[in-house]
C-alpha cells in the first residue's frame, strides 16, 4: 500500500495538505512508528506538490496500513440488510426510553424480526433491556403488557429528566418519557407557598419536578398500589423544596375525606378525567386553576366541558394545547384554566 513518511512533528500540517487535495485514504488508519508517521494515499502527489512539501523532509513509501472498521452509527446500520429501511425508520419513531430501558412498537407482519430488531436497539441505544409493546394502556392504572426481546428481562429502573430522578417499574405503573416538556410547563407555572393537587400522580413525575423547584404542599394521590410505593420512593430519591403528601386510593374518597381549598389541580388521566371535573372543582379555590387532560380531536371539546361542569362559577381559559398524538386525528390535549 502507498504512504507517505513524515516526522511526527511535521505530520498534522502535511496531513491537512494531503487532505485539501484529497489524496488520503480514509479507509486506512494512519500508522505511528517511533518519531514517524505513515499516511495513506489513494495516489501519489504530484511532481508540483512534492516540491512544495519536500522541505518537510516527507518520503513515498510502500507499507502495510490497517482497515477502518467502521461501528454502525444508526438503528438502520444496525439492522442493514436485514430489514426494509423504511420499516427501521417507522420503529425508531416509536421507540421510548425510560432508564435502561427501550420500549419499541414491532407491527405484527414483523413478527419473525423481533429478535433481530431487539438486539439491534440494544446496542444502538446502549440500554440494558428491550420491551416490545403487546397491548395499548389499558385499565384503571394505565398499564400495558410489554414482551421482552433483549438484554436483561429487569423491568425497574430509574429515570432521568430535568435534573429529576423517578424510579418505577415499567409493567407495573403508567409512565411517559414524552410528558417531560409538559411537565416542565406546568412546573414553570407554580408559584411559591401554594397548595396543590395532583389527582393522578402515578410515580410522581409531575409532583416532583414542582417540588423539586416550588415552596409547596403537594397531595399527590394514585389509586394504584405499585405507583404509590415508588411515588414514596421518589420523594425520598429526590431533594425537595416543598412537601409532597402521597395519598392511596380513589380521589373522589381521597379528596372528599381532605375538604382541601386548592390553588391547583393537575389531571393527568386523559382518558376519564372529565368523571372527575366535579370533584376537582369542589377542591379549588376561587382563582384557582386546573390543568385538565382529555383526548380529544380539538380542544373546543375539553373547553366546554370544564365551562360547563364549572357553572355557575366563571372561567377564564389560559392556555390550550396539543400535548402529544394520541392516534390519527387524536390528541392528548391540555387546558389550562382559572376557575373564580
Ligand atoms: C395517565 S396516568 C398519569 C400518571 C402521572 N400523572 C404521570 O404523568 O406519569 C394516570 C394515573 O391515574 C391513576 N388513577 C386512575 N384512576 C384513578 C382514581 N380514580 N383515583 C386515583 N388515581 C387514579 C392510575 O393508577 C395512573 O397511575
Amino acid at each position: 500500500m502507498i504512504g507517505l513518511k513524515v516526522q511526527k512533528n511535521n505530520a498534522d500540517k502535511i496531513r491537512r495538505v494531503l487532505l485539501n487535495h484529497s489524496l488520503i485514504n480514509l479507509d486506512l488508519k494512519i500508522k505511528r512508528v517511533d518519531d514517524f508517521v505513515y499516511i495513506p494515499l489513494i495516489f501519489k502527489p504530484n511532481k508540483k506538490l512534492m516540491e512544495e512539501i519536500k522541505v518537510y523532509d516527507v518520503k513515498i513509501v510502500n507499507t502495510e496500513f490497517e482497515i477502518h472498521t467502521k461501528g454502525p452509527k444508526s438503528l438502520k446500520d444496525y439492522l442493514k440488510n436485514k430489514i426494509d429501511p423504511d420499516l427501521v425508520e417507522e420503529i425508531k419513531k416509536s421507540f421510548d426510553i425510560i432508564g435502561d430501558i427501550v420500549i419499541l412498537e414491532i407491527p405484527e407482519e414483523f413478527d419473525e424480526y423481533k429478535y433481530t430488531i431487539g438486539n439491534a436497539a440494544l446496542k444502538f441505544t446502549k440500554r440494558k433491556t428491550v420491551y416490545r409493546k403487546t397491548s395499548e394502556i389499558k385499565g384503571v392504572i394505565r398499564t400495558r403488557e410489554l414482551e421482552h426481546l433483549a438484554g436483561e428481562d429487569v423491568s425497574e429502573t430509574i429515570h432521568r429528566e430535568f435534573g429529576s430522578r423517578f424510579k418505577l417499574d415499567v409493567k407495573k405503573v403508567y409512565f411517559s418519557p414524552r410528558l417531560a416538556t409538559e411537565r416542565k410547563r406546568i412546573s414553570d407555572l407554580v408559584n411559591n407557598n401554594e397548595t396543590i393537587v395532583d389527582m393522578f400522580a402515578g410515580i410522581g413525575p409531575f409532583s416532583i419536578s414542582i417540588a423539586r423547584n416550588h415552596k409547596v404542599n403537594l397531595y399527590a394521590i394514585d389509586i394504584n398500589p405499585d405507583a404509590y410505593k415508588y411515588l414514596k420512593e421518589n420523594v425520598k430519591l429526590n431533594k425537595l423544596e416543598g412537601t409532597i403528601i402521597p395519598l392511596l386510593g380513589d380521589v373522589n374518597e381521597v379528596l372528599n375525606s381532605l375538604s382541601l381549598e386548592a390553588d391547583r389541580i393537575i389531571m393527568n388521566l386523559p382518558g376519564s378525567a372529565k368523571n372527575f371535573l366535579d370533584t376537582a372543582m369542589n377542591s379549588l379555590k376561587s382563582g384557582g386553576e386546573i390543568h385538565y387532560y382529555e383526548f380529544a380531536s380539538e380542544y373546543q371539546v375539553p373547553v366546554k366541558r370544564i365551562i360547563e361542569t364549572a357553572y355557575p362559577r366563571k372561567v377564564e381559559v389560559l392556555n390550550t394545547r396539543k400535548v402529544k398524538s394520541k392516534s390519527p386525528g387524536i390528541w392528548h390535549m391540555g387546558v389550562d384554566a382559572r376557575i373564580y
